[in-house]
């Protein structure tokens, strides 16, 4: 038996085979349009182009399979998470999808702390109101363009939509249902409090299940057009996040993962909901059922790499640059980068502060600038390792992983930042491997995810960092902390 698990990112649509053992067998990727933006800080995507790529990747991955073919027993998805899908009462799209990383909803957010309270709104949700979550974006759709807000009958994420348009059920897990703001995180159910403050019907909330449970199957419709068998099961998934970590066994109160994609993220699992009374870290039901998680969020972490290379080194591949870097002393020689391009949520929740180099000098050469950016990013993310130890919440082993964990320069500038030993798996297959592996749970071959990440996930290296890195690290991270203030002073409303 195989498990087929798929993650409909911002950039693609991947989807991976993965058999009895946990190992891959084949896998697909087809790429979407690139998100649009109408105006400063929104970002659109039509849904119709994730059902096209989804389509596309799961064709490949099955022409791809080897012989024999076995039967698949499971499917799992997971995807950017948080972005709003409007449906008509036939299922029908009313408008483009605000995605994730949209930050046009401030407004909004003032709005629910005022109508809800800044604390009892944690309470409610475990988290504060954020221009990237779902609620906040269907209140903008209320304001600017009710005609949309009086049609809509449902309400999905981006992977839930091709759960909709794959099984024709509304469904979503708790992982993902955390990254709304309607869902009571302690409970792991929709919060009515907060809907009708908002006033968003819950009628429009698909059913929530844990990230395990098989919550759907293949339609015959959607077997016709992909290749898969009409009644295959389909388990609940989880947001990125939560299916990434499950991908690296982030599983145990303790374990934690410092990720860098487009975003970076640093995710920790917990036994229990760590609320951070101030709101800057994310507390998530985890896809484990019973566990939770904490995450904070670097809006610009791999994206600060690849703008750094668009706009500077175009043409020079990323191995090239980061082979330069590596000549550089640790520190950058006082060249520092506060990745701050989209604004940042964690530990700042500032989605109009901007970034900056600083401290540049004659002397400072293009290698300099980028080994500031790999570590200004590190640092980012250290700052919500900062948060953990205030909060109390353990880090017993890091795991490294996405485009920080595959060249030896980024890694070893993160162990040196973070300050302890930080570990490489063999094969870091990421959230659509995760989401395999539940679909397995689902399915009954594992009985639980801890089981299918022993079977699954290995351990390649461990990367400790010299004490002299850690010092001059320690250092370099007292000194960037004054950026943020400093930049923050710098917008044009608060000048
Ligand atoms: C998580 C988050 C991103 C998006 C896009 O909170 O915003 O991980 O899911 O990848």
């Amino acid at each position: 038996m195989w498990f087929l698990g798929m993650d409909i990112g911002t950039g693609g649509t991947r989807a991976v085979l993965v058999n009895e053992d946990g190992a891959i067998v084949s896998s697909a990727s087809a790429e979407h349009a690139p998100f649009r933006t109408p105006q400063p800080g929104w970002a659109e995507q039509d849904p119709e182009d994730w059902w096209r790529a989804a389509v596309e990747a799961i064709r490949a991955t099955l022409a791809a399979a080897p012989t024999p073919i076995q039967p698949i027993g499971g499917i799992g998805l997971t995807g950017q998470m948080h972005g709003a899908v409007l449906l008509d009462a036939a299922g029908n799209v009313l408008r483009p999808s605000l995605i994730w990383c949209d930050t046009r909803t401030q407004p909004e957010c003032d709005w629910l702390h005022e109508q809800i309270g800044y604390e009892r709104l944690i309470e409610l949700t475990c988290n504060p109101a954020l221009p990237n979550f779902t609620l906040t974006k269907l209140l903008w759709v209320k304001t600017h363009e009710p005609e949309i807000f009086a049609q809509t009958a449902h309400v999905l994420c981006p992977k839930d939509y091709v759960r909709f348009r794959l099984t024709g059920s509304y469904a979503i897990d708790v992982q993902e249902a955390s990254g709304t703001l309607l869902l009571d995180v302690t409970h792991r159910r929709w919060s009515a409090e907060v809907a009708a403050a908002a006033g968003i019907p819950m009628a429009w909330l698909p059913p929530v299940f844990e990230s395990t449970d098989v919550c759907a199957t293949i339609s015959p419709d959607a077997a016709a057009v992909t290749g898969l068998t009409a009644g295959t099961p389909v388990v609940a998934g989880a947001g990125d996040q939560g299916a990434g970590a499950v991908g690296m066994g982030i599983l145990a109160p303790g374990s934690v993962s410092a990720t860098i994609g487009t975003s970076g993220v640093v995710f920790a699992a917990t036994a229990s909901p760590i609320r951070d009374p101030k709101g800057r870290l994310h507390t998530f039901c985890h896809a484990v059922p019973g566990r939770w998680h904490v995450m904070g969020v670097t809006q610009s972490a791999g994206l600060s790499f690849r703008w750094l290379r668009e706009t500077f080194f175009a043409g020079q591949d990323y191995d090239a640059l980061t082979a330069a870097a590596s000549a550089i002393a640790a520190c950058s020689d006082g060249l520092m980068w506060a990745p701050y391009l989209l604004g940042e949520r964690t530990p700042h929740l500032d989605p109009e502060v901007r970034a900056a180099f600083a401290g540049i000098h004659s002397s400072h050469t293009a290698a300099h600038f980028t080994r500031a950016v790999l570590e200004g990013v590190a640092y980012s993310l250290q700052d919500t390792f900062t948060l953990f130890a205030e909060l109390g919440i353990p880090v017993t082993a890091i795991r490294l992983g996405g485009g920080g964990a595959r060249g030896p320069l980024w890694r070893r500038i993160q162990a040196g930042v973070y300050g302890q030993a930080v570990e490489i798996l063999t094969a870091e297959e990421g959230g659509a491997f995760g989401c395999a592996l539940m679909a397995g749970v689902g399915a009954g071959h594992w009985a639980t995810l801890d089981e299918a990440c022993n079977a699954a996930i290995t351990v390649a290296e461990r990367i400790t960092p010299a004490p002299t890195e850690i010092t001059a690290y320690r250092t370099g991270y007292a000194a960037w902390r004054k950026l943020y203030p400093a930049l923050a002073s710098l917008h044009p409303t608060r000048r």
